[in-house]
């Protein structure tokens, strides 16, 4: 049997069970496990080894049973940038790409801003960000031991000078951290929908997924902890839900932020909120910081 005949029976055994991608499926697992290109994985005539037949029936045999495509590869592209993967650690979402688009547009030509990714998983919004400035400094804060290892192996991987930071954002900054972005994807479904996740999401950790009853707790969390971190004329950028729009805008005038925008993903999907901590925002920070506290 050649790749390219291996590619078809994997193909065969996932349109079988209904899998919407198969042929693309197929060719991602085929190349994974044999290593090989796409165009080499079409020409090669070469007759697969037992080891190599064998390497792939586990691979599809995961695959059937809703393993992520992404986790049995062990590696996933985000911002054109490669990432480990696995247990333990959300996989990059292309819709998270216009997180990094909302950082980079903030970024400008401006140099040695101070970044915070709070909440960073893999760390590919921090990495992302950090690979394509030239002078900021990103710190990436992430509270389980299983993500932050993904973290630390992708910041090496990517050779990013990004920082990661164990700790639980809920704890809130230390008296002497200073930013100018807050970026975060947290958490962010709702616990009634955390129960009809399709299998392969159910993967993936419910600490990376579940945000509370209303799906709205790292928002209000981040909004009255970290705020105090934010130098003036600075800015929180936040990935939302396709249904959150409304009320994260709302959240975030409440806490005093200013010029709140609305980003939309490629498929015209509202994905990014961003709002500017002006002089102006001062005033009413205090009290606006107390407001978000008792919403909570
Ligand atoms: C939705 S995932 C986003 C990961 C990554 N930023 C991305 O966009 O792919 C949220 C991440 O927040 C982490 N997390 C959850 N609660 C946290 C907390 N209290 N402090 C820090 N990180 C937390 C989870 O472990 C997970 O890695």
């Amino acid at each position: 049997m050649t790749p390219k005949d291996a590619a078809a029976n994997i193909k065969e055994k996932l349109l079988n069970a209904g899998f919407p991608d198969a042929a693309f499926e197929a060719e991602q697992l085929t190349c994974g496990v044999l290593k090989l290109s796409a165009a080499s994985m079409h020409l090669s005539e070469e007759k697969l080894s037992g080891g190599q037949i064998e390497a792939l029936e586990n691979a599809i045999s995961k695959r059937l049973s809703h393993q992520p495509l992404q986790y049995i590869l062990g590696e996933w592209e985000f911002y054109g940038l490669p990432f480990s993967v696995g247990e333990g650690v959300l996989i990059p979402r292309p819709d998270t790409e216009t997180l990094v688009d909302a950082a980079l547009q903030f970024i400008g030509d401006r140099e040695g801003l101070k970044i915070a990714d709070l909440c960073a998983g893999s760390g590919c919004v921090g990495i992302a960000v950090e690979k394509h400035t030239e002078s900021c400094s990103v710190f990436s804060y992430e509270k389980y031991p299983a993500a932050f290892r993904y973290l630390k192996a992708n910041i090496k991987r990517n050779n990013s000078k990004a920082n990661p930071v164990l700790r639980d954002i809920e704890d809130g900054p230390l008296s002497d951290e200073r930013f100018d972005l807050l970026v975060s994807n947290p958490p962010y479904i709702k616990a009634e929908v955390m129960r009809s996740l399709q299998p392969e999401v159910q993967f993936e950790p419910d600490t990376a997924l579940s945000g509370g009853t209303d799906g709205l707790h790292f928002y209000r969390e981040i909004l009255k902890k970290w705020l105090s971190a934010l130098n003036v004329g600075g800015a929180v950028a936040f990935e939302i839900g396709y249904d959150q729009a409304d009320e994260v805008t709302a959240l975030m005038k409440a806490a005093g932020l200013q010029n709140i925008q609305g980003i939309c993903d490629l498929s015209g999907t509202q994905r990014v909120i961003i709002g500017t901590f002006l002089p102006q925002s001062n005033g009413s920070k205090a009290a606006a910081l107390e407001n978000s506290i008792k919403s909570s």
